[in-house]
């Protein structure tokens, strides 16, 4: 049986080795953030607390703020020197920013901390078989989960809906110079694929997800995580090779706890044994260099995750 309970703490994880982004400050309802060379405020409605720096610092030098507003959310004002991408770096991968109407930069600094962890498991793996394992990054966006599997030893399938966000992903993988790299990419449907593979016998070691609360497959299909998420999870279940490492499950902007999370995936592993961990994916202020002026954390994503194997 998986190991779960009710006395199981939340983790409440935060990014750590990250050189092209801090959070600097927050408070008041916004966050300020350093891109690299480049600095941003975003509103930031957890942040009911007051900010730590002068008003002053908050406003010299801003390259960009997203303003909050009735036209599809809101928009950002930028400073007419800033480029419109840039180049990023998290560890040896290379990939690009922007800030994108969706009031993000292009990846999730706070995802780090599962690319780590997706990491270890897959280096565990090659020690044990000499071989890589194969891992699955469903609505899988900017790729950059699916570039640090690769790198860190695993054959990746990274899937997204949409041509944009594969057309970002290849971009990015070229940009980290990760050409023939073992990756396919597919654009399509999650479930569509998931149901084809599992009827094609294909196996995965590993499977990221990173469902989005609404959203459409290449053929229009609705994606609800209410009435979708349970039913992929059973689907997942079969793509799962005789020896699995892993399964995240990370969802942000649903009305949920991590506790929704990780009972739905401790019920789809209930046959499997391992253990299921869940909590918060957090960005944490950082305003010096020292790892201990380490200051607030804010959560910007749920998750849970289960492995075989203890850690
Ligand atoms: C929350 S984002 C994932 C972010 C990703 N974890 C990252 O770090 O880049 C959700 C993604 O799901 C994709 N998507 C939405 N509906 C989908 C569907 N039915 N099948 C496959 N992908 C879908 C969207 O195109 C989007 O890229």
């Amino acid at each position: 049986m998986t190991q779960h309970n009710d006395k199981t703490p939340p983790l409440i994880l935060t990014p750590h080795d990250w050189h092209d982004y801090r959070l600097l400050d927050s408070g008041a309802g916004r966050k300020l953030e350093i891109v690299k060379n480049y600095r941003f405020i975003r509103p930031e409605p957890q942040a009911l607390w007051q900010p730590h720096l002068d008003p002053q610092i908050w406003e010299n030098d801003i390259d960009g703020e997203f303003i909050s507003g009735a036209e599809e959310g809101g928009k950002w004002a930028l400073s007419k020197n800033l480029p419109e991408q840039w180049s990023c770096q998290f560890e040896n991968i290379r990939f690009f920013a922007m800030p994108t109407p969706f009031r993000h930069f292009g990846f999730f600094p706070e995802q780090s901390s599962h690319w780590q962890w997706c990491a270890e498991h897959i280096k565990k793996h090659r020690a044990k078989t000499n071989t890589p394992p194969r891992i699955l990054n469903l609505f899988g966006y900017t790729g950059i989960a699916s570039l640090h599997a690769a790198k860190a030893g695993a054959e990746v399938t990274h899937v997204d809906a949409s041509k944009k966000a594969t057309t970002l992903a290849f971009a990015n993988r070229d940009h980290a110079n990760m050409h023939d790299a073992p990756i396919r990419y597919i654009t399509e449907d999650a479930r569509s694929f998931c149901a084809r593979e599992a009827r094609r016998g294909r196996r995965y070691h590993g499977i990221i997800l990173d469902p989005p609360k609404y959203g459409r497959g290449t053929k229009g299909e609705v994606w609800r995580m209410e009435d979708d998420i349970a039913p992929l999870l059973k689907t997942l279940k079969n793509l799962l090779a005789d020896e699995p490492l892993f399964i995240v499950l990370t969802s942000y902007a649903i009305r949920a706890s991590f506790l929704a999370l990780h009972h739905l995936l401790a019920d789809a592993c209930a046959e499997l044994g391992g253990s299921v961990q869940s909590g918060e994916l957090a960005i944490q202020e950082h305003r010096h260099d020292a790892d201990h002026e380490r200051g607030r954390r804010i959560g910007q994503a749920i998750f849970a995750r289960w492995q075989s194997n203890p850690d």
